[in-house]
């Protein structure tokens, strides 16, 4: 299907793409050199679609690193693509034949994780019914991506770093030492030094994982990639719902004045919604977010009168975030991308904590047309 370009000939966006060449070292495999022609034609790198200097610097990291079989630690705010950089460096990996596998620390239980990772032996505890692979032995000559690896329980980071150190490790209720051939991808999107102040983060394993870090900037951090993603985003709805729409040039204007908290994956969702909204193939500004002076007010939200939350000493721990959750969701007008943004979790951990609250306290329903959770995450 045809792909909608909201891209003049004379803007930015287009002299990005015309400039791309600089970016393919001489000599690359196949798959780098399409991943460089792909760039160059329409502005997308393996499973990223973006071509601002920022982007273009990530690019490069991922075509030196992937070639390696090096740990890779991503970092960047919630929904800026972190899976997608772990993606795409597995597929322009020699691993790329194998499997890529993820977990989302944040999302299984402590109990549950360390037999997912290193599997179990038949018995090793109530209701290990049989022998179960974890996802390092899956894994093997592919790549694990740990997402959100700041959520692991401490003793599991011990484990995990004394993998890292001498490629064995042992499956739950078992003393044999099995050898992996396993890349592992790290993801957070904490600032990691703040996690090991903050005793969620080994600093050994920071350093461990730290080998070799690509930090994805913000949306707000690169405007120009937004008429290129929108672009992206209406073609994959429009093929999706059988009807092309497509921004207004104030529209898109609208848009790359926007701070963007949820990154592009608030984006996607505000694109979605606006397409559902608009009465004929274009979609104007209607239905596009502003940064409201209430919006302002929360990037300086230490310093707003009114901002501050009391707590008796004494709280327990699970009392305090349950009200900075709710309290901060109500601020952000129930907005549950921006919320996970301004707590530094990812939506899906917020769904979880709400989920957990859920019987003790009435959450008001989301904004207008809401969306499924799934639909919010990958
Ligand atoms: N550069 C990009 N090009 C195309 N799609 C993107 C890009 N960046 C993010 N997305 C889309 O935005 C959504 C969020 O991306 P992803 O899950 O990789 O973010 P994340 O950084 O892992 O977020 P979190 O920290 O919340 O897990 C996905 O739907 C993804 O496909
Ligand atoms: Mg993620």
């Amino acid at each position: 299907m045809e792909r909608v370009l909201i891209v003049d000939d004379d803007t930015e966006a287009a002299q990005m793409l015309t400039n791309l060449s600089v970016l393919a070292p001489p000599n690359t495999p196949a798959e780098f050199q399409s991943c460089h022609d792909n760039l160059a034609q329409d502005g997308r790198f393996g499973y990223l679609v973006g071509c601002s200097e920022p982007m273009q610097r990530v690019y490069q990291q991922i075509s030196r690193v992937a070639a390696t079989s090096v740990t890779v630690f991503i970092g960047g705010e919630s929904g800026t693509g972190k899976e997608l950089v772990a993606q795409t460096v597995h597929d322009l990996s020699r691993r790329r034949e194998q499997a890529f596998l993820a977990v989302n620390c944040g999302a299984i239980s402590p109990q549950l994780m360390e037999s997912e990772i290193f599997g179990h032996e038949k018995g090793s505890f109530t209701g290990a019914d049989r022998q179960h692979q974890g996802l390092f032995e899956r894994a093997h000559g592919g790549t694990l991506f740990l997402d959100e690896v700041t959520e692991m329980p401490m003793e599991l980071q011990v484990k995990l770093l004394r993998v890292l150190e001498t490629g064995s490790f042992m499956r739950v209720g078992s003393s044999v030492a099995r050898s992996t051939d396993v890349r592992i991808i790290a993801a957070t999107n904490r600032d990691p030094l703040a996690a090991v102040q903050a005793g969620a983060l080994r600093e050994d394993l920071l350093y461990r994982l730290n080998v070799f870090p690509i930090a994805l900037p913000p949306l707000r951090a690169r405007p120009q990639d937004i008429a290129l993603l929108s672009a992206h985003f209406l073609s994959d709805i429009g093929e999706r719902e059988g009807a092309l729409r497509q921004l207004t040039p104030s529209a898109l204007q609208r848009l790359e004045a926007y701070r963007w908290p949820g990154n592009v994956r608030e984006l996607r969702n505000v694109l979605q919604r606006a397409y559902i909204m608009a009465e004929d193939a274009l979609i104007t500004e209607e239905w596009l977010p502003t940064d409201a002076p209430e919006t302002e007010a929360g990037v300086n939200r230490k310093n707003g009168p009114g901002d501050a939350l009391n707590f008796q000493l004494g709280s327990s721990l699970a009392d305090v975030e349950q009200q900075l959750i709710l309290w901060t969701l109500s601020r952000f007008d129930n907005h549950k991308e921006r919320t996970a943004a301004a707590l530094g979790v990812s939506l899906k951990t917020l769904y979880n904590k709400l989920k957990s609250y859920q019987k003790a306290t009435a959450i008001p329903s989301p904004s207008p047309l809401p969306l499924h959770p799934e639909q919010s995450s990958m």
